[in-house]
């Protein structure tokens, strides 16, 4: 067999929602950021034989024509939706945790579509993403393929699409780790039943995300930190009154706020994977990786996309 050249690598950014998740899924707008973390995937065309994904870290390479396995389907479903011709080797890695609520698999899924298609917009490529995230995620918003395919900070309601929301000051974000991964899936699927059991109780809590979304988005225009962080702060009392906090999660936000944190919240589903801090400055953001270091948490400060698109990047 012989391979044409490859192409360069496309990278997909990670994310962290500021405010939103859960409610997102039912209509209710979200706030996200892009950050530096995130997927690279080049694809080379094959001259014969299926398309084969290689993902660093697996031992196997993926056929696009295996009917048994996810990863294989939904390789073949973002292939289908990018509408290429021919076969293709298609190398992607991630420095993301899986399950972690930091956007893994969509990140994965807008490399691999923008791999495929360097050229389309951001909106395409993501719509092109979710075939790959409806495999796994059953009932995915598209929060997460948006942002990580527009980069920067977005404002996203499902069916209509994102608007870019330009920040007045720049978002200094603390992301640290439960150690516990959990599955969306099976979060967004808590989420529902129990809204068929307490109905009223679940839209009361969305409409007040839905206020605190909007307010949130008019302290990011404005430069105000300090309301970002407070908003955050009600974001998570929100969460946890659906069940989506756990003790870790509590105590990594506690932390965070003791040293002088402006707001800390689960991102994501919840359940476990991450916690993002919202911090003034580069100090309290030490403080506060130390302080979750010291009660055995690992944790980073988020580099956020400028929501210019990502560059494409050579290796
Ligand atoms: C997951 O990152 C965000 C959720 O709102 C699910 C979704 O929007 O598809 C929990």
């Amino acid at each position: 067999m012989t391979m044409t050249q490859s192409r360069p690598w496309s990278h997909a950014s990670g994310k962290v929602i500021l405010l939103g998740e859960h409610a997102v899924v039912y209509g209710v707008p979200a706030l996200a950021v892009g950050i530096s973390r995130g997927a690279l995937a080049r694809a080379t065309p094959r001259d014969e034989g299926p398309s084969i994904l290689r993902l660093d870290g697996l031992p196997v390479e993926l056929r696009a024509d295996d009917e048994e396995r996810d990863l294989s389907r939904s390789f073949r479903a973002v292939l289908e939706a990018s509408g290429v011709q021919g076969s293709f080797l298609v190398e992607a890695r991630t420095d993301l945790p899986p399950g972690a609520g930091l956007g893994c698999s969509a990140a994965l899924g807008v490399a691999l579509a923008r791999a495929l298609d360097p050229g389309a917009t951001a909106a395409l490529t993501a719509e092109r993403a979710m075939a790959w995230e409806r495999v796994f995620h059953g009932n995915p918003s598209g929060v997460d393929t948006a942002v990580s395919a527009e980069g920067g900070c977005i404002y996203f309601e499902r069916g209509r699409g994102f608007e870019r929301v330009e920040s007045a000051t720049p978002l200094l974000l603390c992301v640290g780790h439960t150690g516990t991964i959990s599955s969306t899936k099976s979060m967004v699927e808590a989420v529902a039943r129990l809204r068929e059991r307490r109905p009223e109780m679940v839209a009361k809590s969305f409409d007040a995300i839905r206020s605190l979304v909007r307010n949130a988005r008019l302290a990011i225009e404005a430069g105000d930190v300090r309301a970002l962080g407070q908003l955050m702060d009600l974001n998570q009392m929100l969460l946890s009154g659906l069940f989506l906090s756990t003790q870790e999660i509590e105590r990594m936000c506690g932390l965070a706020r003791d040293v002088g944190a402006l707001g800390a919240k689960l991102t994501g589903a919840g359940g476990g994977g991450c916690v993002a801090s919202l911090v003034e400055n580069r100090d309290v953001a030490e403080r506060v990786l130390h302080a979750w270091k010291e009660a055995g948490f690992e944790g980073f400060l988020a580099e956020t996309t400028s929501g210019s698109r990502p560059a494409d990047r050579a290796e």
